[in-house]
């Protein structure tokens, strides 16, 4: 029987002290037993908030999280598995672009994800958009389609980091999801327990994303890094910019499309630029020397990501769900584009259906929108700045003010803005 006390817990974090492990595992543990009220952990994650955790606490609380759940134990796989993570952004589909390019140069690569709220679905949401294709795999189905094919992406278990759960539900509604220590030990549980021996993090900042800025990206990047190579978990962050939706298409049957066009190396040149940075560090962590640049050239990339879809049941000659309705929206005047507001549209798709407001709440697997003039594209007053996919013209009307507010059009050519801003490893920054 312990002698610890919520009370003194939360008061040494209050105060700027640090825990000892017997303390985060204590506390961890009294609140999944329900002997720690909600309303003293949400104190406690925001003291956490407001105090910050050191590297070792992180650490412990990480740990604590996954010995709360199962651990997937890969090992009947052959060969250095490794996992890709993205803490998200809008029309963000790089686990679809570099996973099998990955997978097609030899990597193994066994892919978990989360269902998540997010503007956009998740990666989920965006397979599921595949008729007939199912992302509920049972451990033996998920190892040998792994084995066979290089590649498989799955819905997690509920039973896997049943603390990330109760922690998430708690900080979302106490206004605690914004502090770097619990979304590292939030993220790096999860991968963690999902079994593979490295993970490539893609960072994102800007509008669109969790981290507002590179610095804050950075230090979120070095955190689970940390955290990973601490697991023994060889760990590589990208940070990557999200100001701008990524690509062309935001929707989940769009952005499969979309992912089905990159790996044969077509498309907007940024969405390939960051998928073939991401695929390139996953062939490095396995030590496989090979360009996922030829896997795309080749196609077998694309044949890869084709052959997983129908291990899992899609059947992608079906073809994909379409909108009813597809509206064009206009520019009002002439100008380059200089920005588009990645939040503004990510927002707009929420409201056609392409994300979620409540968990329960079903995506519209055909909604969405597909960008005619990306950034730095010249356009002159007319001329459609993106098309809205909809399931009715009063959703699409919605979504107009919106969205021609993200776009913003300036008098000067425009460059396009550098997309891999930096790569942190156990030895720093690059
Ligand atoms: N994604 C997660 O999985 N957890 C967080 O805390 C934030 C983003």
């Amino acid at each position: 029987m312990s002698d610890l006390n919520a009370l003194e817990v939360i008061s040494r974090k209050r105060d700027g002290g640090e825990h000892t492990s017997e303390e985060i595992d204590w506390l961890l543990g009294a609140y999944l037993l329900g002997d720690v009220p909600d309303y003293q952990m949400a104190a406690w994650l925001m003291a956490v908030c407001i105090r910050g955790m050191t590297r070792i606490e992180t650490l412990t609380l990480t740990q604590a999280m996954v010995r709360s759940g199962e651990v997937l134990d890969l090992s009947a796989i052959e060969g250095i598995k490794v996992d890709k993570h993205s803490t998200g952004g809008v029309g963000d589909k790089v686990t679809l672009i570099a996973a099998p390019l990955a997978a097609a140069c030899g990597v193994r690569v066994p892919k978990l994800s989360g269902r998540a709220l997010a503007h956009t679905g998740g990666t989920l949401d965006k397979l599921e958009s595949v008729p007939g294709l199912t992302v509920d795999l049972e451990p033996a189905r998920f190892i040998k389609q792994v084995s066979e094919i290089g590649i498989a992406v799955a819905a997690q278990s509920p039973h896997m980091v049943p603390a990330d759960k109760a922690l998430y539900a708690l900080r979302d509604v106490t206004a605690t999801v914004p502090s770097i220590p619990l979304i590292a030990s939030s993220v790096m549980s999860k991968k963690i327990a999902a079994g593979a021996d490295a993970i490539v993090l893609d960072v994102k900042f800007g509008r669109g994303a969790f981290m507002p800025d590179v610095p804050s990206a950075e230090a979120l990047s070095k955190e689970m890094v940390q955290l990973g190579e601490g697991a023994g978990r060889h760990t590589v962050a990208l940070v990557t910019a999200m100001n701008n939706p990524l690509g062309r298409s935001i929707g989940n049957a769009l952005e499969v499309l979309e992912a089905l066009d990159a790996l044969a190396g077509k498309g907007d040149e940024e969405l390939i630029e960051v998928s073939l940075t991401v695929a390139r560090e996953m062939c490095k962590l396995a030590e496989v020397d090979r360009d996922p640049a030829d896997a795309m050239r080749s196609g077998a990339g694309r044949e890869t990501f084709v052959r997983m879809l129908e291990a899992q049941g899609g059947n992608i000659d079906a073809g994909l769900p379409v909108a009813p309705v597809q509206i064009a929206l206009a520019a009002s005047s002439d100008g380059y584009v200089e920005s588009i507001d990645a939040l503004a549209v990510g927002l707009a798709s929420l409201d056609l259906g392409a994300g979620r407001h409540k968990k329960e709440d079903r995506v519209d697997p055909a909604a969405g929108l597909v960008i005619q003039a990306p950034v730095g594209a010249r356009v002159a007053a007319g001329d459609p700045l993106v098309v809205v996919h909809a399931r009715s013209a009063d959703l699409a009307e919605k979504v107009k003010p919106r969205l021609l507010q993200a776009w913003k059009l300036v008098a000067h050519e425009v460059q396009r803005p550098p997309h891999v801003l930096a790569r942190v490893d156990k030895h720093g920054t690059t």
